[in-house]
């Protein structure tokens, strides 16, 4: 992993230029050409980005599946979705669509409407995925920004009185597939089946890949935090969620097709604002679930 820090230092290829996207987080890299092999240096030199500033945005790409799947296999090891949420059945099997499009009245892909508190992939497994991937390839005119708020920040900003009671606790994750009507309920609002995804996580993770601490809870899918009264629970959560929302910590995206952004699910929270179910957005999405050691 060294290597990889090594060389964020390291000049830039040419042709390369790197810009910040926000105060919060973030960096926008021209210059990149995804459609083809990237060579070791620029895996090194992009994955040192991601590192940095937490999401990446690459813009200007025109990618197919396996084009799209190979540059996430620049990260790691994807997720396999197994077809769980297409009915489009030739679609690689890393692959999943975030659309809103519908063939005979039903919903052909994942997430299709409607805003979606902030939240952090898969926190309701033993093991999440590590980055998330989305390429743009057809977006609202106004609304469906993805945002994302910087949980580091949100660590560092806590009163350290804070920090010390929030070190050594868990907090319970948990998704009921297709059992809330929106992902702007708070899944603590709702009553989840004894078949529902739920894993606990300490609220606060040290990155492997920076060492830095990031809190680790999220409105959309932390429950409880384990061993501690319901009514401290909800009390304590509700004012870690709302500090770790600030305006301070977040970016906002406003989608361009074409765009391919990546983001670190260990250290940044995501949300989507909402936008009118009658204007189409898809989005291709592959998840890092294992992050490979450079070569
Ligand atoms: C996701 C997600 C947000 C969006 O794909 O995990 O949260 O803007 N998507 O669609
Ligand atoms: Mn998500």
């Amino acid at each position: 992993m060294a290597g990889i820090q090594e060389m964020t230092k390291a000049a830039l290829p040419a042709g390369v230029a790197v810009r910040a996207l926000s105060p919060a987080l973030g960096a926008e890299v021209r210059g990149l050409d995804l459609s083809v092999p990237l060579d070791r240096e620029t895996v090194g030199l992009v994955r040192g980005l991601l590192y940095e500033h937490c999401v990446l945005l690459v813009p200007g790409q025109s990618l197919d599946e396996a084009q799209q799947v190979r540059f996430g296999e620049c990260f790691g090891t994807l997720g396999r979705t197994l077809g769980t949420f297409d009915i489009l059945r030739n679609v690689h099997p890393s692959i999943m669509y975030v659309t809103n499009e519908k063939a005979d009245g039903k919903y052909i892909g994942a997430l299709p409407d409607g805003e979606m508190f902030f939240h952090s992939d898969k926190c309701y497994v033993e093991h999440p995925c590590v980055a998330t991937m989305l390429y743009a390839m057809q977006v609202p005119s106004s609304g469906g920004d993805t945002l994302f708020a910087n949980q580091y920040k949100a660590w560092d900003a806590l009163p350290e009185a804070m920090q010390r009671r929030l070190e050594g606790l868990s907090a319970v994750n948990t998704y009921e597939p297709g059992g809330i009507d929106t992902y702007a309920t708070p899944i603590s609002k709702a009553t989840p089946s004894p078949t529902a995804f739920t894993w606990a996580h300490p609220v606060v993770r040290t990155h492997p890949g920076t060492g830095r601490k990031a809190l680790y809870v999220n409105r959309l899918m932390t429950e409880y935090i384990v061993g501690m009264p319901r009514a401290e629970s909800d009390a304590l959560l509700e004012s870690l969620f709302d500090h770790q929302e600030q305006q301070a910590f977040i970016y906002a995206h406003k989608w361009t097709p074409g765009d391919v952004l990546i983001w670190d699910n260990r250290c940044v929270l995501h949300a989507r604002s909402n936008f009118d179910a009658g204007e189409a957005r898809k989005l291709r999405r592959v998840t890092v679930d294992t992050e490979d050691l450079l070569q």
